[in-house]
């Protein structure tokens, strides 16, 4: 039986060599197909002796793989992929899908926050990126020389240019343009030499002010109230701490109980059970006297938030900078 293992390689090692491309299936049949002849050898099998059959069956499995392997080379070399005439499709692999690409969790984010305050009657204004001192600065009652000018970590374009540090700067855009009642909200982007695990150079804030007469501290908190509810979960802790801001008085930072370890204290919260999300306060008389507003009839709040800082609770995320590495690993999960 050896010998005719031996003899059968020899033969079908000479014919695949002759094989054209059409000579290809008619030689798989022949060989090593279920009926061919090297299945009929193997199955002599049975008539060898005990000792000499584990042998013989590795002789024959080994030939039989060596001429498998040579055979697909063959088929290769004779550009085939193709037997029998018709192509070797495997109708059970499944079918490609293209990626589809989705909204970055930013924009996702920024389009739920501009959503739940136009629900509340707020109009959207938008402003240039790069912006004048006077709008970013000097309007909002922060002078030069003024140390609040030293917190924004300002990147400059010329003297007199700068990218904006908040959308701030749309407060007096809107204010110089309209008359009250005004009640608007500014998305955009906004700039500061800042980096680290909260903090990223380029980031995103939302503006919102409301100017009317009779507008109080407790219609301010009122709105960031309902918005917080919405944003988050309805019973979400909320508290107004003492802050300063020049164009605000009084000004305050406004934080939420914990939504990582509802308000125990962990890593994230840097254990006091509560985050900071927003900047707010009451329009300081100063800034409407700047844009020609009579304090005595007006009053008004204004409050700024940052997206991703945001979007960072509500995803639980821990650092600021994954948004900005285009990692689809990070992308593709919201
Ligand atoms: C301001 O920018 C004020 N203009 C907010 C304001 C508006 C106060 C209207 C009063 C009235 P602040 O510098 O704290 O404030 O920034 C506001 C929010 O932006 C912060 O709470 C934080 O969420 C986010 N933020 C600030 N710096 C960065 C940064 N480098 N990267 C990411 N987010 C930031």
């Amino acid at each position: 039986m050896e010998e005719d293992l031996l003899r059968l390689k020899e033969e079908a090692v000479a014919a695949l060599a002759a094989s054209g491309k059409d000579e290809l299936e008619p030689f798989r049949v022949k060989y090593l197909g279920r009926k061919g002849l090297f299945t009929s050898v193997m199955r002599q099998l049975g008539q060898a002796s005990a000792e000499d059959r584990p042998r013989l069956g590795k002789l024959a499995n080994d030939i039989k793989q060596e001429l498998e392997l040579s055979f697909a080379a063959r088929l290769e070399e004779l550009g085939g992929g193709k037997t029998g005439g018709g192509p070797r499709l495997d109708l059970t692999l499944p079918g490609r899908t293209e990626p589809c690409g989705r909204p970055h969790p930013v924009t996702q984010v920024m389009e739920e926050v501009c959503g739940i305050f136009e629900g509340l009657g707020f109009t959207v204004a938008e402003g240039p990126d790069v912006e004048t001192d006077f709008y970013n600065f000097e309007a909002l009652n922060i002078p030069p020389h003024h140390p609040a000018r030293d917190m924004h970590d300002t990147f400059y374009v010329s003297d007199a240019l700068l990218l904006r540090t908040h959308t701030s700067p749309m407060q007096i855009r809107a204010m110089t343009e309209q008359q009250p009642p005004l009640r608007m909200i500014a998305p955009g982007k906004v700039y500061r030499c800042d980096s680290d695990i909260t903090h990223t150079p380029m980031f995103h804030q939302v503006e919102g002010f409301l100017v009317d007469r009779k507008v109080s501290f407790a219609d301010l908190k009122g709105v960031l109230s309902v918005f917080i509810a919405k944003m988050f979960h309805h019973d979400t802790a909320i508290r107004f701490r003492p802050s300063f801001f020049p164009f605000t008085e009084p000004s305050a930072e406004v934080d939420i109980g914990c939504v990582i370890c509802g308000g125990k204290g962990c890593r994230v919260c840097k254990q006091t059970g509560w985050l900071e999300i927003l900047g707010a306060g009451m329009i300081d008389p100063a800034v409407f006297a700047k844009v020609g507003y009579d304090s005595e009839q007006y009053s008004g709040f204004a409050f700024g938030l940052g997206i991703e800082r945001i979007a960072m609770l509500k995803y639980g995320i821990t650092d600021i900078r994954l948004y900005y590495e285009n990692d689809l690993r990070f992308l593709s999960q919201f």
